[in-house]
């Protein structure tokens, strides 16, 4: 226990050692108003159910561009919303059980010359942090993975666990996607991605040109205008066309905090969206621990270190802050350690230092107490490389929000309509960054 405490302390103090100019720790918060945020379960309330018939008496409207918020404007929108699809129903097959159909996010926003701060809290459904992850399990003969996502068949028929991480996620476009500013996330989320009607076939993935162009073996989440007919993912334009969009700013960005694979170190995760859901340049703080061929893994705990080299199902190391971080507790496996089943090493190593490039750039810290997460996010101004929205003091930037919660992932999420957020912005916004003294 102690030992693995130590661990976690270590790790958080690399996490507040980033090249920040205010250290985030001691931000006074209290300083500076929480703004709450709506978010619900929107299940498979997808670009092409919002246009079609189906969304009664809004097909027309949103098909023209008018924003969510123009008629889902009640107080309550979002609760009703929510509350209503969570249950399952036309717009969720799978419903998840005691899941909620909605959260309340506060979200506090600080900048200073270097940094823009998020502070994030909600409340997790479970009396515990989300921070376990998939495992890779020793069945006495090989290493499978075990643990699988709620919405998952396999769980839902009870032959896997539910376990996935938390996770809170802000999409960000600064004024450049069409669209984004009226109706936000919802131009990410389609028909025939993972989890959704019509979802692809592996088939059809594989005689796809666009995705076989860029080595894919799924559909995540795209932007219309990576289409050619938006309301279909296999009409993808060619790569030099969207080359061209990114070049012009025509995509979002999308940070998710990952209670696993990035809160390990400290960091918050990097990626894009546009024609796929994209890493940034460089290196993610995460990479699989299945070796791709044996598919036995490639580290295990550290003995000296952690008082054992894997964990079983009912370990008491499962419940919150176990992670296999290369620089701190993990060593190369050993095949030829009398492995036996039912022996647990995660599926994921975790690395500050392996981290590199545009996918390093967002620092993280959070703490998990009175069932509530608080996560600061500090993220950089004035970035540059070509898969990042740049941040400036004085701008206004069009956010979606996501948490992820109780061991799931794809769309079952609660999520924002579009909010806006101001760096000192002069104009009116939902979220005011403060200017640090
Ligand atoms: C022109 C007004 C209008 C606009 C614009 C609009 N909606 Fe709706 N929406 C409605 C109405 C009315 C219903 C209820 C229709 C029904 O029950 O069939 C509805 C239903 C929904 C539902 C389903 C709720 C349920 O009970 O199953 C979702 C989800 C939803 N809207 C999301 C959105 C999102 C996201 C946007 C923006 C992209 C949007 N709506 C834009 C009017 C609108």
């Amino acid at each position: 226990m102690l030992k693995r405490n130590a661990i976690v302390l270590a790790v958080m103090a690399l996490g507040l050692g980033s090249a920040s100019a205010a250290d985030p720790a001691s931000i006074n918060w209290s300083k500076i108003k929480p703004v709450s945020i709506g978010l619900f379960y929107p299940g498979q309330s997808s670009y092409e159910w919002l246009r079609s018939p189906e969304h009664k008496g809004a097909d027309v409207e949103v098909n023209r561009g008018d924003s969510c918020v123009s008629c889902h404007d009640e107080p309550s929108a979002e609760q009703d919303l929510g509350n209503k699809i969570v249950k399952g129903g036309r717009l969720e097959p799978v419903p998840v059980k005691g899941k909620s159909g909605y959260k309340e996010l506060s979200v506090q926003a600080a900048y200073d010359s270097k940094n823009m701060y998020l502070r994030y809290e909600w409340k997790t459904d479970n009396p515990y942090p989300g921070t376990e992850h998939q495992y890779l399990r020793y069945d006495g003969h090989g290493w499978n993975v075990w643990g699988f996502p709620k919405l998952d068949k396999v769980v839902q028929e009870g032959k896997q666990p539910g376990i996935y991480e938390d996770r809170m996620s802000i999409i960000i476009d600064d004024g450049k996607v069409p669209g984004f500013a009226k109706q936000g996330c919802w131009l990410t989320c389609h028909d025939g991605q993972r989890d959704m009607p019509k979802q692809f076939t592996k088939e059809e993935v594989a005689a796809n040109a666009l995705l076989t162009a860029i080595k894919k073996s799924d559909v995540r989440k795209f932007l219309p205008d990576t289409r050619s007919n938006p309301s279909d993912w296999k009409t993808g334009k060619s790569v030099d066309e969207i080359s061209q969009l990114k070049a012009d700013g025509k995509f979002v960005d999308l940070i998710q905090w990952r209670a696993h694979r990035s809160n390990a170190v400290g960091m918050a995760d990097d990626g894009y969206v546009l024609e796929w859901r994209l890493s940034d340049a460089g290196k993610d703080m995460f990479g699989g621990n299945a070796d791709g061929k044996t598919h036995q893994p490639l580290f295990m705990f550290d003995e000296k270190k952690m008082g054992f080299r894997s964990i079983t199902a009912d370990s008491q190391a499962r419940k919150g802050n176990l992670f296999l971080v290369k620089e701190e507790n993990a060593v190369p496996f050993d095949p030829n350690a009398g492995w036996k089943e039912g022996d647990l090493i995660p599926d994921y190593i975790i690395s500050r230092t392996d981290a590199k490039g545009s996918a390093a750039d967002n620092n993280a810290m959070a703490a998990w107490k009175d069932g509530k997460w608080t996560v600061v996010l500090t993220r950089p101004l004035g970035l540059t490389n070509t898969d990042d929205k740049t941040l400036r003091a004085g701008g206004v930037y069009n956010v979606g929000f996501a948490i992820h919660d109780d061991n799931i992932t794809t769309r079952g999420h609660q999520v924002s309509f579009v909010k806006t957020l101001g760096l000192g912005a002069k104009q009116k916004v939902d979220i005011q960054a403060v200017k640090l003294p």
